[in-house]
C-alpha cells in the first residue's frame, strides 16, 4: 500500500504510478534526504515530540540504510513514487513501526525543498572548485603569453595589436564574475525550509533553528509558504550556469577558429582532439564544439524551469517536481565541461609566429599611425584620413605600412619622418597602451596581481 493510501478505495493505475514517479531521477538525493531526516528526527527527540529512544532507533536505522545504499545493496521501487517515500518504506521494513514517526511534523513539500537546497549547496562547492582550476589555468597561460603579440579583433576583422595574455585575461574576468554568481547563489540557497510543513508549519513545537544549525544553514526560510514554493535558488544556479556556459562557448568558438588552418594560432593536444572516420588528415576540435553545443541545453534548462514556475499559485504544486531534472542536467553538464575545457586549455600549443604574422599583416597598427600624426600636431580626424589613404595605397599595392618607403608617406603628408617606423612597430603599439586594463606589460602585470589576489582570497 502507498504511504498515503488510507484515503483511497482502490489502487492507482500503473500508468499513474509511472507518470507520477520521480524516483528514477530523485534517487540521487538519497544522502541529502537521509541527512535531513536525521536532523529532523534529532530535533523531534530534543523537543520531546517523540521519545529519545524512538529518535535514536530511527537515526541508527537511517545511518545503516545510508551505508547500504552507498554499498549498492539497495534498489528503489517505482511504486514508492519518490526518494522520500522510498527511504521511509525501506526504513519501516528494517526497523518496524517506529519508522512511521519519522515524518511527524513534516511534509514532503518541505522535505523536498530541503533536499534540493542541500544538494545544490554541495554541488555549488564542486562547481566552484572546478571553476577555480580553470581560472588558475587561464592566469598561468596568460602570464606565459604576456608578450605574445596577436591581432585583437572587432567584427572578426583585425583591429589593433594586443597580446594573447591580454586576450586571455578578458576570460579571467568573465570567470571571476561567474564565480561571484555562484557565491551569490550559494547564499540564496543557504536557508532551511524544514518546518514549513505542507505550507502552514505545524502545531508541534518544532525547533526550526536547531535543524537549520545542525545542517549548517545560515538561517531558516522566514515564511513557510515561501519555504515550500521557492525555487529561486534553482533558477539562480541555472542562470549562473547559463552565463558560465556562454563564456565557455565564446572561448570555445575562438579555440575552434584559432585551431583552423585559416588562423592556425594554436594546435590542440592530440589527447584533447578527435579524428574523422573518413578523412585521414582531420584533427577536429570536438571538445570545444561540444562545449559550445551543450550551451543550448543549459539555456534550455533555465527557460524550462522559468516557464514551469511562472503560472504556479502558492504554495507547492506537483509541477515543481520538474525542477530536478533541469537542475541536475545543468549541474552534470558543467561538471563535465569545466574540467575537460581546463585540460584542453592547459595542453594546447600556441603558434606565436602565426599570431605575430596575423597581427603584422592586417593594418592593426593603423590607429597608432594616426596617433603618430596627432602627436605631431594634426587633428585626429585629419590624421585618420591621411592613414586611410596610405592603407588604401598599401591594399592596392599589396604591401604594409611597415614596408612602405618614407617617400610614399611624405607624398601623402610631408610631416612624416623616419621615426614613423618605430612608432608603428607592433611592440611599440602594445607597449604604448599603458592605460589601466590595457595590453602593455605594466598594465597586464597589474591585472595579474589582482587576479592572483582574487585566487588567494577564494582559497581561504
Ligand atoms: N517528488 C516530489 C517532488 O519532487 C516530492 C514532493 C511531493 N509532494 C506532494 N505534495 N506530492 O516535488
Amino acid at each position: 500500500m502507498k504511504l498515503w493510501g488510507g484515503r483511497f478505495a482502490k489502487e492507482t493505475d500503473q500508468l499513474t504510478d509511472h507518470f507520477n514517479s520521480s524516483i528514477s531521477f530523485d534517487m540521487r538525493l538519497y544522502k541529502q534526504d537521509i541527512i535531513g531526516s536525521i536532523a529532523h528526527v534529532t530535533m523531534l527527540g530534543h523537543q520531546g515530540i517523540i521519545t529519545n529512544e524512538e529518535s535514536c532507533a530511527i537515526i541508527k536505522g537511517l545511518k545503516d540504510l545510508l551505508d547500504d545504499i552507498e554499498k549498492g545493496n539497495i534498489t528503489f521501487n517505482e511504486k514508492m513514487e519518490d526518494i522520500h517515500m522510498n527511504i521511509e518504506a525501506l526504513l519501516t521494513d528494517r526497523i518496524g513501526k517506529v519508522a512511521k514517526k519519522m515524518h511527524t511534523g513534516r511534509s514532503r513539500n518541505d522535505q523536498v525543498a530541503l533536499d534540493i537546497r542541500l544538494y545544490t549547496r554541495d554541488e555549488i562547492l564542486v562547481l566552484k572548485a572546478f571553476l577555480k582550476d580553470l581560472m588558475s589555468t587561464v592566469l598561468e597561460l596568460a602570464k606565459k603569453h604576456s608578450e605574445t603579440i596577436m591581432p585583437g579583433y572587432t567584427h572578426l576583422q583585425r583591429a589593433q595589436p594586443i597580446t594573447l595574455g591580454h586576450h586571455l585575461m578578458a576570460y579571467f574576468e568573465m570567470f571571476k564574475r561567474d564565480y561571484k554568481r555562484l557565491d551569490f547563489t550559494y547564499e540564496n540557497t543557504n536557508y532551511s525550509p524544514l518546518g514549513s510543513g505542507a505550507l502552514a508549519t505545524t502545531t508541534y513545537p518544532l525547533d526550526r533553528e536547531f535543524v537549520a544549525k545542525t545542517l549548517s544553514f545560515s538561517d531558516i526560510c522566514a515564511n513557510s509558504i515561501d519555504g515550500v514554493s521557492d525555487r529561486d535558488f534553482c533558477l539562480d544556479l541555472l542562470y549562473s550556469l547559463s552565463v558560465l556556459m556562454m563564456h565557455l562557448s565564446r572561448f570555445s568558438e575562438e579555440i575552434i577558429l584559432w585551431s583552423s588552418h585559416e588562423f592556425h594560432f594554436i594546435d590542440l593536444d592530440d589527447a584533447y582532439s578527435t579524428g574523422s572516420s573518413i578523412m585521414p588528415q582531420k584533427k577536429n576540435p570536438d571538445i570545444a564544439e561540444l562545449v559550445r553545443g551543450k550551451t543550448g541545453r543549459v539555456y534550455g534548462n533555465l527557460m524550462s524551469l522559468l516557464t514551469t514556475m511562472k503560472g504556479l499559485p502558492l504554495a507547492y504544486n506537483k509541477d515543481m517536481q520538474e525542477d530536478k531534472e533541469r537542475l541536475f542536467d545543468s549541474i552534470d553538464t558543467l561538471k563535465m565541461c569545466l574540467p575537460i575545457f581546463t585540460r584542453m586549455l592547459a595542453t594546447l600549443t600556441v603558434c606565436e609566429k602565426n599570431m605575430y604574422e596575423a597581427a603584422s599583416s592586417g593594418f592593426t597598427n593603423a590607429t597608432d599611425a594616426a596617433d603618430y600624426l596627432v602627436k605631431k600636431g594634426l587633428a585626429f580626424r585629419d590624421a585618420h584620413e591621411v592613414i586611410g589613404k596610405l592603407v588604401l595605397y598599401c591594399v592596392t599595392h599589396q604591401t604594409s605600412l611597415e614596408d612602405l618607403p618614407l617617400a610614399i608617406y611624405k607624398s601623402i603628408h610631408p610631416i612624416f619622418e623616419e621615426d614613423v617606423y618605430e612608432a608603428i612597430s607592433l611592440s611599440t603599439c602594445v607597449k604604448g597602451r599603458q592605460v589601466k586594463g590595457g595590453p602593455s606589460p605594466e598594465a597586464l602585470s597589474d591585472h595579474f596581481k589582482k587576479a592572483h589576489h582574487f585566487l588567494t582570497l577564494i582559497d581561504s
